[in-house]
């Protein structure tokens, strides 16, 4: 795929990689080829037929059609041009007049293209039947609108991993058969499929991510909150990035007055995102609608000013900008104060000892090279709630790369399950609650080369040769005897046939299978996957960051870069954790005085308006973030935020007065001013947002980990399980004696994880965000064993702490491991988990 070729467009030279498509080719070159149903990054669905262009003297649709060298292409011949022309006519037929108040008026596709082709005529038409509208999760179809491109069905397939969408039975009349004589056979082909279909929707299958919406070139599929609010021209885009996650993804504020007199009243209307470059969460899409209108009260800022002079420690979390980290770092300094950020202090602990390894001071890998990989693995991550952009990456690769993927999770999920096309292409194995470690070791006894004499010698430890019966087929000759009917003579045939015989044959286990609790039919999968297979990463997910055995697991994700062909990508847990990690001196633990940002203290700083003083929700402020690519990426405020900042407050304490908080873009990493930032994609699909952050410089002064003494430890500690983890007494980055969690009969795990879209206390705000609730997520066999229904209450005990929670139950979650969400400050669950997976008693109430 890197070979590079040379094509001749309109004329034009061009230089592509070998096996890209036209389309995508002339677009890196700024040429103009029309084109409705392709969605980048997914399989073309050859619905619309618009970008036929002639290559080499033949037609040939350009989004799946690949260049090759020498290739001579013309995108308009009087032919093409025709079917064109056609096409969009036929797109025309029956399309209802209602331009004037359809969302998508002003940035539909049908009106552009229709007049872009000058269609200015009808000479097609067929009785049309009853389209009814429907309204499904976050949005409303019309298929009186809708003109069957399946960008949508192949977004949801190919990006998204739901299959919630596909094409259903429109149940109309036939064509007449004059039409396939007199009209350009394109644009017959087209019409015939789109007289044909309509879009159907499975409900329990769609996650609300409203990425569908994004992709529709016309009016059929609209966010049902925003429908009929706003003409698209009325709307200003502000661009930002996503604030609930680390894939901080491109995303638009479209922002419009709310007051005929003041022009300065604004509210966001929607998010839109450009879905060509990138896609969005359903939280990044929807979870907007919290602003904070505060005011400024001086006596009250007086006291903001005092209470952090006098504090001890302040608390936050990565839900914050850089520029906010800096002013926080800076406080600490003066003030000789503590700054307390468990998720930061987390991932600043792990990627030490990680770079310990590597030399380079973060991971190697982008979400890019997920999406150009065809082997992935994930291990320690809840995919679909942590990190719904690093999930898709997932579906994407398997999906469109003939990839295949290992899910390694300590609960099983139906929806990862559904990822890619028919045939072996993932396997979701259910590993045993922080197996975490041995699925590492497994990975590098699978795929390490050159490993360290240690490490090799430990991984040989937990080989054996063993025999297993397999039946094969073998060809024997036989001899038969046959008489010949015609002449009643007997003769002697030998012919060859096969045989199915029992074989014993000889295989390599691993006793750290026994440790993950996988089956050893994994080892026969991993090598049919592999069949095919040269480009390879590893997800790295929050529950090795938080993992018990921090040091061992981060060491271990380590040498999976060092010694394997795996790009590694560790998942940042919070938005700007890596930024915060990168920036902040982090300390342990809280004490005396505490100013919590956002977060609940004897003094609180709150973008929510309830606490002690208002401060900017990320919507309403301008900064950067780091992102899970390494980049700093900038965000701006969608609406003016009248209150108070924290810079405000740093000014009468600092010796440096920033004017904006902004103005400490330039104090950050390499020096560039926020207003010098880019935040755009090209053409080409080059993302041009904020820059890399250097990370690649050897780390000096530390030690390599004693290998030796590592893993002659872990011998012991891997084999010693039933250690009860609550025993331990730090959960902080400490190598602990123990692999399992101990549960008594009446017992069960739980796991800190929020529901689709949910992440912090934003997100439960949001108005458009209402169906997840903090409750209790069950599996359906946990409902039989535990005989509950949905809206059952029970009491969960776990750390000391109870909170009586609503059972929910998840239909996609398979095992008797129940999450429990924190996204909501109001309802306490945080108390019950000092770790990821805590044992808990459930008692109906
Ligand atoms: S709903 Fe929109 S995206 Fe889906 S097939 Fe219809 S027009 Fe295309
Ligand atoms: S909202 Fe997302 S999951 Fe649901 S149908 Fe649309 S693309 Fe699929
Ligand atoms: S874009 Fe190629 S067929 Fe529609």
């Amino acid at each position: 795929m890197s070979n590079l070729v040379n094509v001749i467009i309109d004329g034009q030279e061009c230089t592509a990689k070998e096996g890209e498509y036209i389309l995508n080719v002339a677009r890196a070159n700024d040429m103009f080829i029309p084109a409705i149903c392709y969605q980048t990054k997914c399989s073309p669905t050859l619905a619309c037929r618009l970008c036929l262009v002639e290559a080499d003297g033949k037609q040939v649709y350009s989004c799946n059609a690949k260049v090759k060298e020498g290739m001579n292409i013309s995108i308009n011949t009087p032919n093409i041009e025709k079917e064109r022309r056609a096409i969009m006519e036929v797109y025309d037929v029956n399309h209802p007049l209602q331009c004037g108040v359809c969302d998508q008026s002003g940035e539909c596709e049908l009106q552009n293209y229709s007049l872009y082709m000058k269609v200015d005529e009808q000479n097609y038409s067929v009785k049309d039947v009853h389209r009814p509208t429907a309204h499904w999760g976050v949005m409303n179809y019309d298929p009186g609108l809708c003109i069957v491109c399946e960008k949508c069905v192949t977004v949801c397939k190919d990006m998204i991993g739901s299959n919630a969408l596909s094409t259903v039975k429109r149940g109309a009349d036939a064509l007449s058969a004059e039409y396939k004589a007199s009209m350009p056979k394109d644009a017959y082909a087209m019409w015939n499929k789109l007289n044909k279909n309509l879009i159907g929707f499975d409900e329990d299958k769609c996650i609300d991510c409203g990425e569908c919406i994004s992709v529709c070139p016309v009016g059929a599929l609209v966010s049902s909150d925003f429908q009929y609010k706003s003409n698209a021209w009325e709307l200003t885009k502000i661009p930002a990035s996503n604030p609930y996650s680390s894939d901080c993804s491109l995303l638009y504020y479209d922002v419009k007055h709310t007051s005929i007199e003041k022009n300065t009243e604004k509210s966001i209307y929607r998010v839109t995102n450009d879905a060509h470059y990138t896609s969005l969460s359903g939280a990044a899409r929807f979870g907007f609608d919290y602003l904070n209108r505060a005011q400024k009260n001086e006596e009250a800022f007086k006291k903001a000013v005092e209470s952090v002079k006098n504090a001890d420690t302040i608390l936050f979390n990565s839900y914050i900008t850089n520029e906010e980290a800096k002013i926080l770092q800076l406080l600490k300094e003066k003030l000789k104060l503590k700054l307390v950020n468990e998720d930061a202090l987390k991932f600043q602990n792990f990627m030490d000892d990680y770079s310990k390894v590597t030399g380079k001071s973060l991971y190697n890998g982008k979400l890019e090279d997920i999406h150009n990989s065809n082997f992935i693995v994930s291990v320690g991550s809840f995919l679909k709630s942590d990190a719904p952009a690093v999930k898709y990456a997932f579906n994407n690769a398997i999906t469109i790369n003939k990839g295949a993927g290992l899910y390694f999770h300590s609960m099983g999920d139906k929806h990862i399950e559904g990822f890619g096309k028919k045939g072996k292409t993932i396997e979701t194995i259910v590993n045993k609650p922080f197996s975490e470690d041995s699925i590492l070791y497994f990975i590098l006894d699978q795929f390490g080369k050159d490993l360290p004499t240690e490490l090799e010698e430990y991984l040989a430890s937990k080989r054996e040769q063993r025999t297993k019966t397999v039946v094969e087929t073998v060809k024997e000759s036989v001899t038969e005897t046959v008489v010949d009917e015609a002449t009643g003579e007997s003769k002697e045939v030998t012919k060859m046939v096969s045989k199915k015989v029992p074989t014993e044959v000889e295989y390599t286990y691993t006793t750290l299978l026994d440790l993950i609790g996988a089956d050893e039919s994994l080892l026969e999968t991993i090598t049919e996957m592999l069949l095919k297979k040269d480009t390879y990463s590893i997800i790295i997910g929050e529950d090795c960051i938080t993992h018990p055995k921090g040091l061992k697991i981060a060491t271990l994700a380590a040498y999976i870069e060092k010694y394997t062909d795996f790009k590694v990508i560790v998942t940042p847990t919070q938005t700007n954790t890596l930024g915060v990690s990168q920036i902040c001196d982090l300390d342990v633990i809280s004490t005396g005085k505490t100013v919590g940002y956002n977060i609940k203290a004897d003094y609180q700083l709150s973008a929510l308006g309830d606490g002690d003083i208002d401060m900017p929700p990320l919507n309403q402020q301008e900064g950067t973030f780091v992102n899970i690519d390494k980049n700093l990426v900038p965000t701006n405020a969608a609406i003016q935020y009248d209150g108070y900042t924290l810079n405000d407050i740093a000014n009468e304490i600092l010796d440096y007065k920033a004017k904006y908080t902004i103005d400490y873009t330039q104090e950050i990493f390499n020096g560039v001013k926020f207003d010098d930032l880019e935040n755009h994609f090209t053409n080409d699909r080059v993302e041009h947002r904020g820059y890399s952050i250097d990370f690649t410089e050897e780390t000096v002064g530390v030690e390599v980990p004693d290998l030796k003494e590592h893993f002659t430890h872990d011998k012991v500690e891997t084999e010693g399980l039933g250690v009860n983890i609550k025993e331990l007494e730090s959960l902080q980055i400490i190598n602990t004696s123990s692999s399992a969690l101990e549960i008594n009969e009446d017992e069960y795990i739980i796991y800190r994880a929020n529901p689709i879209n949910q992440f912090n206390e934003f997100t439960a705000i949001a108005k458009q965000l209402q169906k997840e609730t903090v409750s209790l997520y069950i599996s359906t066999t946990l409902k039989e064993k535990l005989a509950l229904e949905e809206g059952d209450k029970v009491a969960v005990t776990a750390n000391s702490a109870t909170v009586t929670l609503d059972v929910k139950i998840d239909n996609d979650l398979v095992g008797d491991i129940s999450y429990v969400p924190t996204f909501d400050k109001n309802v306490d669950t945080k108390s019950l988990f000092k770790n990821r997976l805590e044992v808990a008693k459930l008692r109906k109430v």
